[in-house]
């Protein structure tokens, strides 16, 4: 049977990821995209959707609930990822965090429960992070992130996401509404914006600058490929238990400093193009995530994030696609890189 879902941010780079994935993969799905179209959302993402015939583009807000509501009237589950993602900006400037990642859920939350009294139930699937849960100890590799891990998060853009969090359990207790939330880890792949770690180190080395290693590099992050992510997300849509969290993860625990090593020895580059900086205020030392529960009930698995092939194959897409990076790092790019970096 057909289905239509409404994918929020989806012109980012997950959502623009998901988006492809789903029009490749699943003909009974069509796709509502609504994306404000901030600093990070590039309809370039996109290329190649323009005529799918189950793939529409809408420019617009998730704060909008009048559009909010028009769209949701016309799908029958969401999928809600928009948001102020990048944790460096809202150390800078929290507030475009508090208005999209909590208003922006709470907007789509009253929408979908008020169409619910004429349309029935339409599940909203949040789309969360594993910085929900804060840091764990470099010292205890026995401890993972789990579900019942109690949130504390610890830079305002993990606040506002656990605030989210929050509001969709609250939605479910209070209103009985069907709400799913998963969790995921770092994700690479194509697309991601370069003021993230993994694109902004490649692609400030094809330019013959440094990288710029917070710290002293020894934080650990668990990566997992940007498609793994989104075949997690399809299953919890489709099978997860209403109110339910759930985390998803790679196994795939990195410190910065071994990551950067790797990235230089695929660029053949040495040490020498490491710049240590300042550490990121408030840096949270290492997330680690337990995905247990969405292997057990959901039989999701991992399969395009073993390492170092799925790092391989991510440098080489930076390399293949120097224009579409090249347009990004220009404009409003080069602000952000001065004043969080310096000239
Ligand atoms: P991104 O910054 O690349 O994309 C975010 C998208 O949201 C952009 O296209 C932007 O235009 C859009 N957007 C922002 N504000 C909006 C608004 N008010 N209305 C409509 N659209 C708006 O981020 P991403 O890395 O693709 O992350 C997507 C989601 O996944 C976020 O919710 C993030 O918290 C979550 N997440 C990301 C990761 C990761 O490693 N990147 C891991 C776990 C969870
Ligand atoms: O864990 C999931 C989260 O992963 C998502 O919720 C966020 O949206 C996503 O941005 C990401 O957050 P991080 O802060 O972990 O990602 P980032 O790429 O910014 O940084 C990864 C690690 O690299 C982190 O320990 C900080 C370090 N780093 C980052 C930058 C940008 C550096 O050492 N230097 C840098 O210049």
């Amino acid at each position: 049977m057909s289905t239509t879902w409404l994918l929020t941010g989806g012109a980012g780079f997950i959502g623009a990821n998901f988006a492809r994935f789903i029009c490749e993969t699943r003909p009974d799905v069509t796709l509502i995209n609504v994306d404000a179209l901030t600093y990070s959302g590039n309809l370039e993402n996109l290329a190649g959707l323009e005529n799918h015939p189950r793939h529409e583009f809408i420019k617009g807000d998730v704060r909008d609930a009048q559009l909010m509501r028009e769209l949701i009237d016309r799908c029958d589950a969401v999928v809600h990822m928009a948001a102020e993602s990048h944790v460096d900006r809202s150390i800078m400037d929290s507030k475009p965090f508090i208005d999209t990642n909590i208003g922006g859920t709470q907007t789509i939350l009253d929408e979908a429960r008020k169409l619910s009294s004429t349309t029935g139930s339409k599940r909203v699937l949040l789309v969360s992070t594993d910085e929900v849960y804060g840091a764990l100890p470099l010292d205890r590799p026995d401890l993972l992130f789990r579900e019942d891990t109690p949130l504390a998060p610890n830079s305002p853009y993990a606040a506002s996401k656990a605030s989210a969090d929050m509001l969709v359990r609250a939605a479910h207790h209070t209103f009985g509404m069907d709400v799913v939330t998963t969790r995921c880890s770092n994700n690479f792949g194509p697309y991601q914006f370069p003021e993230k770690v993994i694109p902004l180190f490649v692609t400030n080395l094809i330019e013959g600058r440094k990288v710029p290693l917070y710290g002293d590099g020894l934080n650990v992050r668990d990566w997992l490929h940007v498609i793994d992510h989104c075949e997690a997300i399809v299953r919890v849509l489709e099978g997860g238990t209403p109110g339910d969290v759930y985390n998803i993860g790679g196994n795939n625990e990195r410190s910065n400093l071994e990551l950067t090593k790797s990235i230089l020895d695929l660029m053949g580059r040495g040490d020498d193009m490491i710049q240590h900086v300042a550490d990121r205020p408030g840096h949270d030392r290492r997330y680690a995530i337990d995905a247990s529960k969405i292997k057990a009930e959901l039989g999701w698995e991992p399969t395009r994030s073993a390492w170092p092939d799925a790092l391989v194959e991510t440098v080489a897409w930076y390399r293949e696609n120097e224009g579409w990076w090249r347009r990004v790092k220009s404009g409003e790019y080069r602000a952000f890189y001065a004043r969080q970096y310096g000239a």
